[in-house]
């Protein structure tokens, strides 16, 4: 295998955490999913063992190599547990001071090579190493998209610290994982959510002006340019906390007032209302069983 690596540790067991642990163990790299919450872990690991169950049914993957992907996980509650690992992906709550005192224990825990990677959506690379010290150098962001297991891109950030030799390693280990690593300067939202959320909150405005209902608004993002899913279906499917969080983000880092989120958005986020997690957002979803 290229870039060496053997054993990736990924530290929150949430959406992105669990299927960024899932893709590496496809890939027959050892994955250490590492979450403070046992339910949280649990969950984690019923996900992965239904979704190499059903590949298996579905004739996508041999019982062999199911089997040989589940023996590449493991779950634990402490970093300590995982130290020997030689590569980290964090992917814990979007929050920069959670972030930051994060990679203070990664730098003290892992060994001076092993690079720390963030799947952070909008918060600063830059911010974040500088909670590493001398360890800037190593800190990257691998944004990862959802669901991982499907999507093929890694969005890989380069903080104003990071090396080449860093950079160049994460694109191998990306590559490895049988994804399409891009770059993207240290800039907030990079590129991917500076293009996306801009657009969800438009087809807020959208709603909100009453230009069409949500149903028909999304009907004509498929059908008229070909997404994969309606603009207000994929705001739900990400959270529209975390919409809102990273066009924040995106307003206060950038200074305009486009950026400033849609009241619609703000006011569905107030009311609990947060998109499939919570079984409603713009639109409902049956409780799962
Ligand atoms: N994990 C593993 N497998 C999954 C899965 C998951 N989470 N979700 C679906 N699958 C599998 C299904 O089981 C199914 O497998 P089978 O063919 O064996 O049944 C297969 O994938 C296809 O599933 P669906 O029929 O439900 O899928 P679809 O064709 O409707 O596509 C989709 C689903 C890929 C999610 C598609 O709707 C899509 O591309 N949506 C847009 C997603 C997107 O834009 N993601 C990025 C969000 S932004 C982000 O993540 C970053 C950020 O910073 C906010």
């Amino acid at each position: 295998m290229s870039n060496q690596v053997k054993t990736i540790v990924v530290v929150g067991a949430g959406t992105m955490g669990s299927g960024i642990a899932l893709t590496a163990a496809q890939a027959g790299i050892g994955a250490v999913l590492v979450d403070i919450n046992q339910e949280q872990l649990d969950k984690a690991r019923a996900y992965h063992t239904k979704t190499l169950a059903r590949a298996v049914e579905k004739q996508k993957l041999t019982a062999d190599a199911a089997a040989a992907a589940g023996k590449k996980l493991c779950y634990v509650t402490t970093i300590a547990e995982t130290k020997n690992a030689d590569w980290v992906v964090e992917a814990a709550s979007e929050n920069p001071e959670v972030k930051k005192k994060l990679f203070r224990t990664f730098a003290e825990v892992f060994a001076p090579n092993v690079v720390l990677a963030s799947n952070t959506s909008s918060i600063s690379i830059t911010d974040i190493a500088t909670a590493t010290g001398a360890r800037a150098s190593h800190v990257i962001g691998m944004h990862f998209f959802n669901p991982v297991p499907l999507m093929k891109l890694v969005e890989v950030i380069r903080g104003l610290a990071t090396s080449d030799e860093t950079v160049a390693r994460t694109m191998d280990l990306a590559r490895a994982m049988g994804k399409t690593p891009v770059s993207a300067n240290d800039r907030a939202g990079f590129v991917s959510n500076r293009v996306l959320m801009p657009l969800i909150n438009e087809a807020f405005y959208a709603w909100m002006e009453g230009v069409a209902k949500p149903e028909d608004i999304d009907q004509i993002m498929l059908l008229g340019c070909n997404f994969p899913m309606g603009p207000l279906r994929l705001a739900d499917f990400i959270g529209l906390d975390v919409c809102h969080d990273i066009m924040m983000v995106l307003y206060r880092e950038l200074g305009n007032a486009k950026f400033f989120p849609c009241p619609m958005l703000r006011q569905l986020v107030t009311a609990g209302r947060l998109g499939d997690k919570s079984g409603r957002g713009v639109f409902e979803y049956p409780a799962k069983g």
